[in-house]
């Protein structure tokens, strides 16, 4: 990120959000909250900037933002069924879901943790289009390669010695291998039934065709706001550290997971995406 300045791909991600609510069907994830959130994800600015939903890139970005949002609530709802009551979401960005959060999140409490500049924005936002901090959502402020997690959230309230869930969505590409070692280590220290989902970029050589084309174009693009990728961990090492660090459960949702899981029934151009991918880490 660049000095003193909020993210600027945390506003991508959210419009790719609103875009799926307008352009696809059925569903990945429901989250009517993102359209309209800020000026550039409203239904007139996305009709009139979008080439076509058939376009096969634009598409794939869709699938992704929206399918790993979906991978990480659903695990959020089983982490709650065992009783789970703290959720952090760390490089929060524009995530909506402390703003339609369902019946199992309303007694859990919420910790959006970002960049001190990406927050000062997105509150900025948020009090630009009178959107109300729900009770229960806390914002944490969090430079990740200068502070330590667990003393940022406690300090906000977040209880050290119960169980957490942590996201960590489209972030990882963005830290240092030091960084994202200290994440999951912070992750791995929760008590048992804790669980960490999170997302990472593998390495071009794991990658072909349009996976790499569209890695290659967002490497570029973030490059150009200032936001270059630094840890593009294989999923081999990523579970291998997990497990190592004293996860009980590592689950890895593969592309092949993930396509028959959540596109097997579509009939559009959404598909499961190589060129990010998720994992779910658990305690137990
Ligand atoms: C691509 S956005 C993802 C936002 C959100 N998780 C989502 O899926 O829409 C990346 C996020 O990582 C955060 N981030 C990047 N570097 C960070 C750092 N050093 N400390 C804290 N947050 C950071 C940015 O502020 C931004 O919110």
């Amino acid at each position: 990120m660049l000095p003193g300045q909020p993210s600027h791909t945390l506003l991508r991600t959210a419009i790719r959000r609103a875009q799926h609510q307008l352009l696809d069907r059925p569903l990945l994830l429901h989250d009517p909250i993102v359209v309209d959130l800020v000026p550039e994800a409203s239904e007139p600015h996305i009709l009139a900037d979008f080439g076509g939903s058939e376009e096969l890139l634009p598409a794939m970005f869709r699938a992704l933002f929206a399918m790993r949002s979906r991978f990480a609530e659903d695990r959020l709802k089983e982490a709650a069924a065992r009783g789970v009551r703290q959720y952090v979401m760390i490089g929060a960005g524009l995530d909506t879901f402390p703003w339609r959060q369902p019946g199992f999140a309303r007694d859990m409490r919420i910790f959006a943790a970002d960049h001190p500049a990406s927050l000062i924005w997105t509150q900025h936002r948020l009090r630009e289009r009178n959107v109300e901090r729900p009770p229960n959502l806390t914002f944490a402020p969090v430079d990740l390669e200068q502070q330590r997690l667990a003393e940022q959230l406690a300090a906000c309230g977040f209880d050290l010695e119960a169980p957490g869930f942590c996201s960590l969505l489209g972030v990882s590409q963005f830290l240092t291998g030091g960084a994202l070692d200290s994440l999951l280590r912070f992750a791995a220290s929760l008590k048992t039934e804790s669980e960490l989902v999170l997302s990472f970029a593998p390495p071009d050589d794991e990658l072909a065709g349009l996976d790499l084309d569209a890695i290659t174009r967002s490497v570029a693009r973030t490059m150009e706001l200032g936001e270059p990728w630094k840890s593009r961990p294989r999923a081999r090492d990523l579970i291998d550290r997990l497990v190592q660090l004293g996860f009980t459960d590592v689950f890895h949702l593969s592309p092949d997971k993930a396509q028959a899981r959540y596109f097997a029934d579509r009939h559009d151009q959404l598909r499961a995406p190589r060129w990010e991918q998720l994992i779910a880490a658990t305690r137990k």
